[in-house]
């Protein structure tokens, strides 16, 4: 038993299964195998006559190793016992030679039968082995194309385009075995404001970060429309030097143009070489960035101008009444933080201050001399002038982008307690967003000088504020609006009364 090399090792999980299929193979043969030491055994199955009519059948797998011994009918003949693990029984007696020559064939045989079972066995583990792989491959797989997945879905919103590549990256990162991914966009005036120049990086970047920064914002502007995905290799290229790691660089183009770059590197696993499926799945989301910026430049162009088209609008409500110079703006300011105060995220907050800024945009449809007049109008005027929100609505109701703006142009003269107009709407029936703007209306039209009257003094306004909950006002906006800071709205206020040069300010 000393006489056998060195064994390549086995995964014990297959030695396990091998050991055991073989023993239940063996016991159906029957033969009786029990563990034995390893290390002395050459892999595979042995057959060792031991003399005497006594044969040895050993396996060993990986760092486990079986026996069995076969008696032949040439010991039982001569001892009788079968120790000491005798398989073989002798029936009819015989010559002696004769036995022993059966006896050495039954245990070639075993030997002969037991050594294909392992070597079907050993065939079976590594066919295991390939599906096992091919299942990672498969898993690895669906994983990346459920990744472009979720990366078409996030790109579809336009809302905070950074946080989207942020996302993006870390979710790449995720995906693929890189610990870092960024996304480097350029410096032109071709790239939306919303990205310009900016650097968005996901991971453990080990390099300076500044340094990166500055390399990759050059190879934007030197990238050209044609470039194909380059993997950059340290010392032969100043970014992967940066980055200490081959760095796969993806170009992301819109129109032709190259407008930045995704990167990845700092490759992490067992097989440091950047493989195929990963360029690819890096090109595919390189698309998805230029798609995306696509419709950011495009969503940037209709913001500036929808701002355009505000700003006229202001400009016309405003110039219709010096009195109410301002007032558009300062009521846009106050409702678009009394929107925050109440707990509104910024975007619906936002939606809150442009309406707030055209609310009164119906004013255009009523005659001059009626807004002008000094003193109290009469009911006939008054009348005209409470058409404003019905006028404003219909003004504005076909222009796309606007339709979340209506509710407050159209309700921000109704009442809590129904008593308002146009529709006579009864508190939470009153849109969220004309509540607030309703009182931000009502709170500017008493701090600021009208035709018809000077400001009201700052504590009787909040006086009269606190007076109208639950009749004109929602009492939890009324609540909300104890907690709103005026510095802004003051300075604004004290601005438009000293008649500066005025031009409305849309943006916030
Ligand atoms: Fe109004």
């Amino acid at each position: 038993m000393n006489d056998c090399a060195t064994m390549r090792p086995t995964p014990t999980s297959v030695s396990s299964e091998t050991l055991h299929t073989l023993r239940m193979r063996a016991e159906r043969l029957g033969l009786d195998f029990r563990p034995c030491p390893a290390a002395t055994f050459e892999q595979g199955v042995h057959h060792r006559p031991l003399g005497s009519g006594l044969h040895e059948l050993i396996v060993r797998d990986g760092n486990e190793a079986m026996h069995a011994f076969v008696a032949d009918r040439g010991f039982l003949d001569r001892s009788g016992d079968p120790s000491p693990s005798g398989s073989l029984t002798v029936e009819h007696p015989a010559p002696r030679a004769a036995l022993v020559d059966d006896a050495q064939r039954d245990a070639t045989r075993f030997a002969e039968i037991l050594r294909w079972t392992f070597d079907d066995l050993g065939t079976c583990a590594a066919n295991e082995r390939v599906v096992a792989d091919f299942c990672d491959k498969l898993a690895q797989s669906y994983e990346e194309t459920y990744a472009l997945f979720r990366a078409l879905r996030m790109l579809a919103s336009s809302a905070e385009p950074e946080s989207m590549v942020q996302s993006l990256c870390a979710d790449i990162q995720r995906t693929l075995p890189f610990r870092w991914v960024a996304v480097q966009f350029g410096r032109n005036e071709r790239i939306a404001p919303t990205l310009r120049a900016k650097l968005v990086l996901s991971g453990a970047f080990q390099g300076d970060l500044v340094r990166l920064e500055a390399a990759t914002s050059d190879r934007v502007c030197e990238t050209r429309g044609d470039s194909w995905t380059k993997v950059l290799v340290p010392e032969r290229d100043g970014i992967a030097t940066i980055a200490g790691s081959e760095v796969v660089c993806e170009p992301i183009t819109h129109d032709d143009s190259v407008i930045g770059l995704l990167l990845a590197g700092g490759k992490t696993g067992a097989d440091q070489e950047i493989a195929s499926p990963e360029i690819q799945f890096l090109d595919a989301t390189a698309d998805f960035l230029g798609t995306f910026h696509e419709n950011i430049a495009r969503f940037d162009e209709q913001k500036a101008m929808m701002n355009a088209t505000l700003e006229a609008m202001v400009a016309a409500i405003d110039a219709k009444d010096r009195y109410t110079c301002g007032h558009s703006e300062r009521v846009a300011l106050l409702a678009g933080t009394l929107a925050k105060a109440i707990g509104m995220d910024d975007a619906s907050a936002e939606r809150v201050r442009l309406s707030g800024l055209v609310h009164d945009v119906g004013k255009i449809g009523v005659p001059e001399a009626i807004l002008c007049k000094p003193g109290k109008p009469t009911d006939e005027e008054f009348a005209a002038i409470k058409r404003h929100p019905e006028i404003g609505h219909h003004i504005l109701h076909n222009i796309t982008g606007f339709e979340d703006l209506l509710p407050g142009v159209l309700h921000h003269h109704e009442r809590w307690d129904g008593r308002g107009y146009p529709h006579k709407l009864v508190a939470e029936n009153i849109p969220l967003i004309a509540r607030i703007i309703g009182l931000a209306d009502a709170f500017d039209a008493m701090s600021s000088t009208r035709s018809y009257r000077s400001a009201l003094p700052r504590e009787r306004v909040l006086e009269e504020i606190r007076r109208g909950a639950g009749s004109q006002f929602d009492p939890n906006v009324v609540m909300a609006f104890q907690r709103v800071d005026l510095t802004e709205y003051d300075r604004l206020l004290t601005q438009h009364s000293a008649g500066e040069a005025w031009q409305p300010r849309v943006a916030a």
